[in-house]
């Protein structure tokens, strides 16, 4: 197991171990990929949370290895939740981490609304899309541009668009820094079951019918029988819904 062997494993290392074989990561447990990815990459490494039920479970893995080095970003678009700013509290309370908050640029923000209205995503996909852009894509960016390896709480079961999505990725819609994708294999069980068991807070509005949760005017909740994406731009058809963060336009 790398994560065994490699104590000091190199940034050059890790590169030459997924050269060789893209999928030599997939064996690896949460735990373990997570454990090596940390020892190579920290402190440039973080992980990108919207405090949903799979990202909770995430900043818990992290926790357990890497303590107060933890670090956890997240994109505040100015629209998400009280539900998420709650949890988000909660977390950092519990961890005692600080939530590095990435903000849209307020002059583009300031542009896009005052041309555009505040909500312009119920206007056209390409205007939702912008203001995926703006509040979202471009934030990231900016966090990316400082890290040499990011880290998500994508599952392959979410929606087929993310069915091949591999533990380890190199990102290149971001300048090929290294995408760490920990419980990319796990279920919506799996991850619950985790939650239950060691008492993580999580955002209540999974209580309340929203399996995936985005921000306030555009994720609703789902109707039994619907996919657990269907609460998200839920007025828009296409089935590749996606805001840009983990696929470029
Ligand atoms: S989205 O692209 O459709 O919005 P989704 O909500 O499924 O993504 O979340 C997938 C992963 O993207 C999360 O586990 C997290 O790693 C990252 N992510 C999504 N939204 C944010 C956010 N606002 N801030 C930081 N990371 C996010
Ligand atoms: Fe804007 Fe909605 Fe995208 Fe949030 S999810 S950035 S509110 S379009």
């Amino acid at each position: 197991m790398l994560s065994n062997t490699n104590d000091n494993i190199n940034k050059t290392e890790f590169m030459n171990h997924y050269s060789a074989d893209p999928n030599k990561f997939e064996a690896e447990s949460a735990e373990d990929i997570l454990s090596l990815s940390l020892k190579t990459f920290a402190p440039k490494i973080a992980f990108a949370s919207s405090f949903g039920a799979e990202d909770v479970v995430v900043i818990d893995l992290i926790h357990n290895i890497h303590g107060e080095k933890t670090r956890v970003f997240t994109l505040d678009t100015g629209r998400l939740n009280p539900e998420t700013y709650d949890v988000m509290d909660k977390i950092r309370d519990k961890y005692s981490i600080s939530i590095e908050t990435m903000f849209p640029d307020y002059m583009e923000v300031e542009k896009m609304v005052t041309e555009r209205g505040v909500n312009l995503m119920y206007n056209s996909v390409e205007e939702r899309k912008l203001c995926c852009e703006i509040r979202k894509v471009h934030p990231l960016r900016r966090m990316l541009k400082t890290l040499d390896a990011w880290i998500t709480g994508l599952r392959r079961d979410q929606t087929f668009t993310r069915s091949n999505v591999k533990k380890v990725e190199v990102d290149v819609s971001n300048n090929n820094i290294i995408k760490i994708n920990p419980i990319v294999d796990w279920t919506n069980d799996m991850v619950w079951d985790y939650i239950k068991k060691n008492d993580i807070p999580y955002n209540k509005l999974h209580d309340k019918g929203y399996p995936s949760i985005g921000c306030a005017p555009c994720t609703r909740a789902i109707k039994p029988g619907e996919d657990l994406r269907a609460g998200r731009w839920w007025w828009e058809n296409d089935f590749h819904k996606e805001c840009g963060l983990h696929w470029s336009k």
